[in-house]
C-alpha cells in the first residue's frame, strides 16, 4: 500500500462524527451534525459535520477540513502526530512513513532557536557552566530534570551565540528580529536558560533566570515576535496535553520552577503563564484539554488575587475550576520540597471549587458582627450561587448558610429564586454572530469557485471542464483545478475528505479549498447554469487574450504584424458578444 492509500485508510476508519463528538457535543439535525465551533468564540452551534462527506465546516469562521485537520487544529499537533494517533486508534501500524514536510517561512526561525537551545544546553555542561550547575544542585534539580526541561546556560561573553549563528550563515538582522540578539549582540549573559515551546512543542523563545542575586530582573524573556506572544504561550503545554488525557485534569501554576518541581514527583499535567494574568486565549487552550481545572497559585496575597482573577475568568467561560491553597506563603516548588509528594497529592485531592473558595473569600471582606454587613455578605453569596449550575451543590450551600447564620431555609431559598429571575431577565439575548466578512470577489473568481464546487461534487463536471480548456483567472485557482484533475485521474473519483489530506502541504490551496467547500450553493446544478459559469470564464479568457495582443502591438514596429494582431482582436471582440 502506498503512503496516500494508507493515509486515506486511516482517515476512512476514523469517522469524523465520532472523533469530533469526543471533543465537543454534536447534535443531529437532518443529515448533518452541529456543534459549537471550537475555533472561534462561538455561542450558537455554527459548526456542521457531515458523515457523508467526512468533513466539517463552520458557517461563522469558515474553518473547514477533514478529521486530520480538525485534530491538528484542536490539539495543536502536526500532521504526522495526528496520523499516528488515529492509526493507533484503529489498529493500523505506521512505520517509517515519510509524509511531505510543510515548509513555512518560520522554518529558519525554528532552526535557529533549536541551535541556540543546544548551545545553551552544552554550555551548562561545560567548564563555564559550573556556577549554574551548583545553583541547580542547591535547588535540588538533578541531571534528569535538566535534560527533561532542556535547561541551559548563557555565557558571559557578548557575542558567543551571535558568533556561532552568524558563522552558520544567519544574518544579524534575522537574529535581532527573532530576539536572540539585541543590536547585534547576545541578549543573554550568565543566565540559566529555559526554552519556551509553543503548543505543538517547537522552541519559539527563551526565558533566562539570574543565578546570583543582583538588581537585574529575575527573568528575562525573549521579546515578543510573530511566533511568541506572552498572552498565548503556556509553559509546558506541549507535555501537559498528553498527560491530561491520563490524569483527566489540568493544573495551572505561576512559575517555571513550580512546574519543574511538580514534574519531579511525576505531576506533569501542569501549565504556567509567563508570569502574567491568564487571558481568554489561554483559557480556550486549557479548556480544550480538560474542563477539570485546578488553580495552584502561590500562597501569598498576590497568589490569592491571581486565583480570584483567574476564577472569575473561568466562570465567565462556563467552568468552575478547583482551587488548591498553599499556606504560609509557600509556592508549589517550596511546598513539594518541604512536605513531599504525598502531601501535595492530598492537596490535589482536597481541592475545593472556586465558587466555594470565593464564598470563603467574601466572608473576609465583611465584619460579621454587624447585621447589615452580614446581610450584604449573604446577598453576595447568593450572587455567586447563581453562577453554579449544579442544583445539588446550590442546595448544600444554601443549607449551610441557613445553618451558619440562623436564617430560615425558605427565606434564603426565596431570595435566591428572586435573584435568579432578575438575572435571567438581565441576560442578553444571544444574537447570532455575523459571518466573518471575506474579501469581495469579482465575478470571474466567483464563477471559478462555483465551478470547482461542483467539480468536487460531480465527476462529470470535471470532464466537462477539461473539454472546455478553461483558464481560471488566478494562479491559485489554476493550481487547484489541476490538482482536482490530477486527483481524479489518479483515483478515479474525488472525495473531499481525502482530497483535503492530499492537499495539506499546500497551505494556499487548502485555504482555497476550504473557501470552496464552505460556499453555500445548492446541491444540484443544471447544465445551462453550469454553462453560464463557463461563459463568464470564457469572457475572462478573451479579455486576457486581447490584453496580450495589445501588448504585442505595442512591442512590435512591424506595421504588418500590427494589422494582423488588430484583426485577431477584432475577431475576438465579435466572438465575445
Ligand atoms: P524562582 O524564583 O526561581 O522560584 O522562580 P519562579 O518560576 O517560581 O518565579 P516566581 O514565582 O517568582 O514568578 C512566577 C513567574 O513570573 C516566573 O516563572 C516568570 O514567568 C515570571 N517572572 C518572575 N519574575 C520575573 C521578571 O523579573 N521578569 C519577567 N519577565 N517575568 C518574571
Ligand atoms: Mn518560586
Amino acid at each position: 500500500m502506498n503512503n496516500q492509500d494508507l493515509i486515506n485508510e486511516v482517515r476512512r476508519k476514523n469517522d469524523i462524527v465520532d472523533i469530533i463528538s469526543e471533543k465537543i457535543p454534536l447534535e443531529k439535525r437532518g443529515k448533518n451534525y452541529f456543534g459549537v465551533c471550537p475555533f472561534h468564540d462561538d455561542t450558537n452551534p455554527s459548526m456542521s459535520v457531515s458523515r457523508e462527506k467526512q468533513i466539517y465546516t463552520c458557517f461563522s469562521c469558515h474553518a473547514t477540513g477533514n478529521v486530520f485537520t480538525f485534530l491538528m487544529e484542536y490539539e495543536h499537533k502536526d500532521f504526522n502526530q495526528v496520523l499516528q494517533d488515529l492509526a493507533t486508534r484503529v489498529g493500523i501500524t505506521i512505520k517509517g512513513l515519510k509524509t511531505k514536510k510543510i515548509s513555512t517561512k518560520y522554518d529558519e526561525w525554528y532552526d535557529i532557536y533549536n541551535l541556540a537551545n543546544k548551545f545553551y544546553q552544552n554550555n551548562l555542561m561545560s567548564k563555564e557552566g559550573e556556577a549554574a550547575r551548583i545553583y541547580l544542585e542547591n535547588r535540588h534539580i538533578d541531571k534528569d530534570i535538566i535534560k527533561e526541561f532542556e535547561l541551559g546556560y548563557s555565557l558571559s561573553g557578548h557575542d558567543d551565540l551571535t558568533k556561532l549563528l552568524t558563522k552558520k550563515g544567519y544574518s544579524l538582522d534575522l537574529l535581532n528580529k527573532i530576539g536572540l540578539t539585541v543590536n547585534d549582540y547576545d541578549l543573554y549573559h550568565n543566565r540559566l536558560m529555559f526554552p519556551l515551546h509553543d503548543l505543538t512543542g517547537k522552541v519559539i523563545g527563551f526565558s533566562g533566570r539570574i543565578i546570583t542575586s543582583g538588581k537585574q530582573n529575575k527573568y528575562l524573556n525573549t521579546k515578543e515576535t510573530e511566533l511568541f506572544k506572552k498572552g498565548k504561550l503556556l509553559y509546558h503545554y506541549h507535555i501537559a496535553k498528553e498527560k491530561v488525557r491520563v490524569d483527566k485534569s489540568i493544573i495551572i501554576m505561576e512559575g517555571f520552577m513550580d512546574i519543574i518541581r511538580a514534574s519531579t514527583i511525576n505531576v506533569k499535567n501542569t501549565v504556567a503563564t509567563m508570569g502574567t494574568a491568564l487571558t481568554s486565549d489561554h483559557i480556550k487552550d486549557i479548556k480544550r484539554l480538560s474542563t477539570n481545572i485546578l488553580l495552584c497559585f502561590d500562597g501569598d496575597e498576590a497568589g490569592v488575587k491571581a486565583t480570584l482573577a483567574a476564577g472569575e475568568l473561568f466562570q465567565k467561560e462556563g467552568v468552575d475550576p478547583k482551587v488548591i491553597t498553599l499556606k504560609d506563603n509557600e509556592d508549589p516548588d517550596s511546598y513539594i520540597l518541604k512536605y513531599g509528594e504525598a502531601a501535595f497529592r492530598d492537596l490535589i485531592k482536597n481541592a475545593i471549587y472556586y465558587s466555594d473558595f470565593k464564598i470563603e473569600a467574601l466572608k473576609n471582606k465583611h465584619n460579621m458582627a454587624s447585621s447589615e454587613e452580614k446581610a450584604n455578605y449573604i446577598y453576595e453569596v447568593l450572587g455567586e450561587l447563581v453562577k453554579i449550575n449544579d442544583p445539588i451543590r446550590r442546595e448544600i450551600i444554601l443549607k449551610e448558610l441557613a445553618k451558619n447564620y440562623e436564617i430560615g431555609y425558605n427565606t434564603l431559598e426565596k431570595s435566591f429564586q428572586d435573584l435568579l429571575t432578575k438575572q435571567d431577565l438581565k441576560k442578553p439575548i444571544v444574537i447570532r454572530e455575523k459571518t466573518a466578512p471575506r474579501k469581495e470577489k469579482d465575478k470571474y473568481q466567483k464563477a471559478s469557485l462555483s465551478i470547482m464546487y461542483y467539480m468536487l461534487n460531480k465527476q462529470e463536471i470535471i470532464d466537462l471542464v477539461e473539454e472546455e480548456h478553461l483558464v481560471f483567472p488566478t494562479e491559485a485557482l489554476r493550481a487547484l483545478e489541476s490538482e482536482i484533475v490530477y486527483f481524479y485521474h489518479t483515483y478515479g473519483f474525488v472525495n473531499e475528505a481525502d482530497f483535503y489530506t492530499y492537499l495539506t502541504p499546500k497551505v494556499e490551496l487548502v485555504n482555497l479549498l476550504a473557501e470552496i467547500i464552505s460556499l453555500d450553493l445548492k446541491k444540484e446544478i443544471t447544465k445551462s447554469e453550469l454553462f453560464d459559469y463557463f461563459k463568464v470564464i470564457r469572457e475572462y479568457n478573451i479579455k486576457l487574450s486581447i490584453k496580450k495582443l495589445e501588448e504585442k502591438i505595442k512591442n512590435t514596429h512591424d506595421p504588418l504584424e500590427q494589422v494582423k494582431y488588430a484583426e485577431e482582436i477584432r475577431k475576438l471582440r465579435i466572438g465575445e458578444k
